[in-house]
């Protein structure tokens, strides 16, 4: 019975209809269909680990059982497939929340998993500043970042009907991004 290799794929934003979700999705989708990858994907929403805003005071009364289930996905995951989404240059809330919560529970919170990092947005600079800011903090939280993809702006790229990317080159860069998170798993089948 071959094992599969456990991916947890997921948004820095909780957007309903984020376009990092959407761009994480597709990178997986890649890895699993055209690289044939032999992987479990599971997709996790920010929505799901929604807590109120860290506080040391609220510390205090305990670590909310949400942080500690967030810490639990990723420490089950083969690896991890992280797309940032930026406002005002960095982390959304919504993240940092989860972020800060989280780094409570232990502060290695990637648990040296290979993380593949990316980032888009509907600016120019495509989430440039979070990437960065991630890039430097995340080594810190135990990830072992495999890559480091700025998507640049989504709708330049990324057709939404089709699931294709647009720019070829743009295609090709994401690939290589993808071989090298998938050279870090688990040899299996
Ligand atoms: C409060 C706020 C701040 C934002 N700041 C930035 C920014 O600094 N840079 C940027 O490129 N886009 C910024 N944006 C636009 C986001 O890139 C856009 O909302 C994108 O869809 C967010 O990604 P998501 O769909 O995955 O949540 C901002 C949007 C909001 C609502």
């Amino acid at each position: 019975m071959p094992t599969r290799s456990k991916i947890v794929v997921l948004a820095a934003s909780n957007s309903t209809t984020s376009i990092n979700k959407r761009l994480a999705m597709h990178a997986a989708k890649v890895l699993q269909d055209e690289f044939k990858a032999p992987v479990e994907i599971e997709v996790l929403d920010l929505n799901d680990y929604e807590m109120h805003i860290y506080s040391p005071e609220r510390e205090a009364q305990g670590i909310p059982q949400l942080a500690q289930d967030f810490y639990d996905k990723l420490g089950a995951a083969d690896g991890v497939i992280l797309s940032l989404a930026e406002y005002n240059g960095s982390y959304t809330a919504a993240f940092k929340n989860i972020f800060d919560w989280s780094s409570r529970v232990k502060m290695k919170i990637f648990q040296d998993r290979p993380v593949m990092l990316m980032a888009t947005s509907m600016g120019g600079r495509g989430g440039m500043s979070v990437l960065a800011a991630a890039m430097d903090a995340f080594p810190h939280f135990g990830a072992s970042i495999t890559s480091n993809f700025n998507f640049g702006p989504f709708s330049e790229h990324f057709d939404t009907e089709t699931d294709r990317l647009k720019t070829p080159e743009l295609a090709l860069e994401l690939r290589d991004a993808i071989k090298a998170f998938q050279a870090t798993l688990p040899v299996t089948d």
